[in-house]
């Protein structure tokens, strides 16, 4: 099922297509799990989506506007290394920083192809729509997808640059980081580029105020995944009767975040046949976010077939942008 709106669009959508059985087993997995989890994906419905754009404002958020600086400074010379012509962002969302790529492969003629891949299919769909009026010529191919499972649907196309910005690949513990990254290269053709953005390793206080903002729209990002839950699951839970956490564990340097009940409670949720009990205090993990250093992102990157050919970081070492190469 591939949807057409204007001639220059595709969308695909394999989440939409997808067994719900999939993501029904893995929220299930994880709320029987010791800690109990949720997937972060479920935090993106339109809504979820929408405070992470305004999160990437926040005075306290410091990635978004920093990843942002490194872009603007090395595009040109990140667009000049790779050669590329289709630009392939997995976890795109409003892809604002994307189009800092997008502005030096247009100036350069070479801009072909994009290939916007996120699981909320409105953000796909929105960036698809503003884009193509941004950028005349260029062909756009959407994927609505989770990036672990619908990797295959992204298009062939010319020389690629694959990227991963803002932190996402945080989101996966090491292992996963690694197992995904593989998938990521064995997707791609020798000869193309991968870029990843990293959030780097830094003060514990600086991280945790990123994550616990004064306006409280980290807060209700976090509570998000339970209206999800209640909105395509079944279930009725208040929100409200959970408090957001967010701390950094420095044993596995991430910010991680929970929901902490405020009461004893049952989170009954009809379509899974699922009842959790939950005791006052007690947490469910919602997100982890991991931070990186250069080494120990040119071992992720090694490890998962990738040759690190360049390393970009900002004065204050908050953010870290490898460009590399798959051999
Ligand atoms: C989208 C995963 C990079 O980990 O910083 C921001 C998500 N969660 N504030 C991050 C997030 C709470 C963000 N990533």
């Amino acid at each position: 099922m591939t949807s057409q709106t204007d001639p220059s669009i595709t969308i695909d959508l394999p989440l939409t297509r997808e067994d719900p059985d999939v993501v029904k087993t893995e929220i299930t997995r994880g709320l029987l799990g010791n800690p109990k989890t949720l997937p972060s994906k479920l935090f993106y419905d339109e809504r979820g989506s929408t405070l992470f754009e305004r999160i990437c404002e926040l005075p306290e958020y410091y990635q978004t506007r920093t990843e942002h600086h490194l872009l603007t400074k090395w595009a040109d010379e990140i667009v000049g290394i790779s050669g590329a012509e289709e630009l392939v962002e997995l976890g795109s969302g409003a892809a604002t920083k994307t189009r800092v790529l997008l502005d030096a492969m247009a100036s350069v003629d070479q801009l072909r192809y994009f290939v916007p891949f996120d699981v909320d299919e409105t953000i796909v769909r929105r960036v698809s729509e503003e884009l193509v009026l941004e950028y005349p010529g260029l062909h756009i191919h959407g994927v609505v997808g989770d990036f672990l499972f619908h990797l295959e649907h992204i298009p062939e196309g010319g020389k690629r640059l694959v990227v991963i910005l803002g932190g996402t690949i945080g989101n996966l513990p090491a292992l996963a980081a690694q197992g995904f990254l593989s998938s990521v290269n064995s997707e791609m053709a020798s000869g193309d580029y991968f870029l990843l953005g990293v959030q780097l390793i830094t003060e514990p206080r600086r991280l945790e105020a990123a994550y616990n903002d004064s306006q409280g729209i980290t807060a209700k990002f976090n509570k998000n995944i339970i209206r999800v839950l209640n909105s395509q699951f079944g279930s009725h839970s208040d929100a409200e009767s959970f408090d957001h956490v967010a701390r950094y564990n420095e044993a596995d340097h991430r910010i991680e975040m929970w929901l902490r009940s405020r009461e004893d409670q049952t989170l009954d949720i009809q379509d899974l046949g699922l009842h959790i009990h939950l005791k006052q205090g007690e947490e469910i993990r919602t997100e982890i976010s991991t931070k990186y250093d250069r080494s120990l992102a040119e071992e992720l990157l090694a490890a998962s077939g990738f040759a690190m050919v360049k390393w970009y970081s900002d004065p204050d070492n908050l953010i870290g942008l490898a460009l590399a190469k798959k051999p």
